[in-house]
């Protein structure tokens, strides 16, 4: 175990030696709602902007000193429940053997569009082609309190298989939607070469030290729902398989995926993680009763006043309730241009009220 001791600035005044949003994850009773930030180490943080300074982003990703620092940036200003692996997407392609750069979003060299270009790509060993993340997340865990947990992360298949087809950032992802739609066995193919990809990478970060893990699948909601079972849902099921390790909850999270929901529960995730173009409460309705729900404050309404910020995440903590679990976020990753007192703000309330909502106790 990590002595908290040892690191007096992280220290949490519950430190206990289970983390409260693993706790919650389990859907064990708990004390209040706990919190993390999508992006939470990032450009609005002027520390961050400080190292960015000295290095670009993918040097930052591949040199564990420096991930290490920039991830526990955020959990020096802010009582947050978790951090994440300061890493991207984009790393696992890289190893795969394609080359991308950032600008400030991943751009891909020479895009995957045939049978040829899908066989091409490596399945590559974590441990060979990885080692700075697995480095970085062991150093993680010696240096975060006990009372914080550490989430690993991956792209998931077919969010990876966007920015590797399309080439980079899309609006319509005609180049993805054309090789699904008129190459269905190469499409299939590349989900299936990622999700092996994705699940070596997934259980070697549990190795190393992850407490949970979030598939990412921001790009999951421009397809329909029927597009979505025949194309997505079995290659996260087969992930969600692999990757399945008692007591480390897995997280999958998309956006725009209001048309989803069920199918996303029927992979076998733990958490679902909502952006705010879905109600808490319907979301609830909507999934079964032990399924835990992630999310879903519009990160955008951190740009408003404390009061704003404070009553918005207030109803947030009282539509998700005490009776199935519930882990506060943002529906989509903050802006870097978001002040920093208000994510103290954010993190203050959301504590305050989900100890209030277990109390029973009126809004003050
Ligand atoms: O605290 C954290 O969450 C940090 C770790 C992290 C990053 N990217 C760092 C990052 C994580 C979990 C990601 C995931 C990621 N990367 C996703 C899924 C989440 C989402 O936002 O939908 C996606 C789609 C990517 C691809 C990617 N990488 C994009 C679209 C961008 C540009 C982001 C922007 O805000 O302009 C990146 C670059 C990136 N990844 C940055 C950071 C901190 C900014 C890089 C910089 O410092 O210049």
């Amino acid at each position: 175990m990590p002595d908290a001791t040892a690191h007096s600035s992280l220290a949490r005044p519950d430190d206990g030696l289970d983390p409260l949003f693993l706790r919650t994850a389990r859907g064990e009773a708990v004390e209040t709602t706990p919190i993390w930030i999508m992006r939470q180490a990032g450009r609005y943080l002027p520390e961050y902007r400080r190292v960015r300074e000295q290095a670009d982003f993918l040097t930052l990703c591949r040199t564990p000193d420096l991930a290490v620092e920039v991830t526990l940036q955020p959990l020096r200003r802010f009582g947050l429940d978790a951090c994440i692996l300061f890493s991207d997407i984009m790393v696992p392609v890289i190893a795969m053997g394609l080359e991308v750069d950032f600008n400030p979003g991943p751009v891909v060299a020479d895009p995957v569009r045939s049978e040829a270009g899908v066989r091409a790509l490596g399945r590559p060993d974590p441990v060979e082609t990885m080692p700075f993340v697995l480095e970085t997340l062991r150093i993680l865990r010696r240096e975060i309190p006990p009372s914080v947990a550490l989430i690993g992360f991956s792209g998931a298949p077919f969010t990876m298989a966007a920015y590797m087809v399309e080439g980079g950032a899309s609006k319509d992802f005609t180049a993805l939607k054309g090789l699904m739609f008129q190459e269905p066995l190469v499409f299939h193919a590349l989900m299936e070469k990622l999700g092996l990809t994705v699940a070596d990478t997934l259980r070697a970060q549990i190795a190393a030290g992850a407490q949970a893990v979030q598939l990412f699948d921001t790009w999951a909601g421009i397809l329909s729902p029927a597009d979505y079972r025949e194309f997505v849902m079995p290659h996260v099921r087969a992930v969600v398989d692999r990757v399945a390790t008692p007591g480390v909850p897995f997280i999958l999270y998309g956006t725009n995926t209001g048309g989803l929901l069920e199918d996303m529960e029927k992979t076998g995730a733990d958490v679902i993680g909502l952006d705010w173009r879905v109600e808490i409460a319907d979301a609830r309705r909507r999934l079964s009763p032990g399924c835990a729900i992630q999310g879903n404050l519009d990160p955008a309404v951190l740009f408003g006043p404390s009061a704003v910020i404070a009553r918005r995440a207030r109803e947030i903590v009282e539509a998700a309730g005490v009776e199935a679990p519930h882990i506060f976020n943002l529906g989509h990753g903050i802006s870097r241009l978001t002040p920093v007192e208000a994510v103290d703000t954010l993190v203050d309330t959301v504590h305050r009220e989900g100890r209030r909502v277990r109390a029973g106790q009126p809004a003050s």
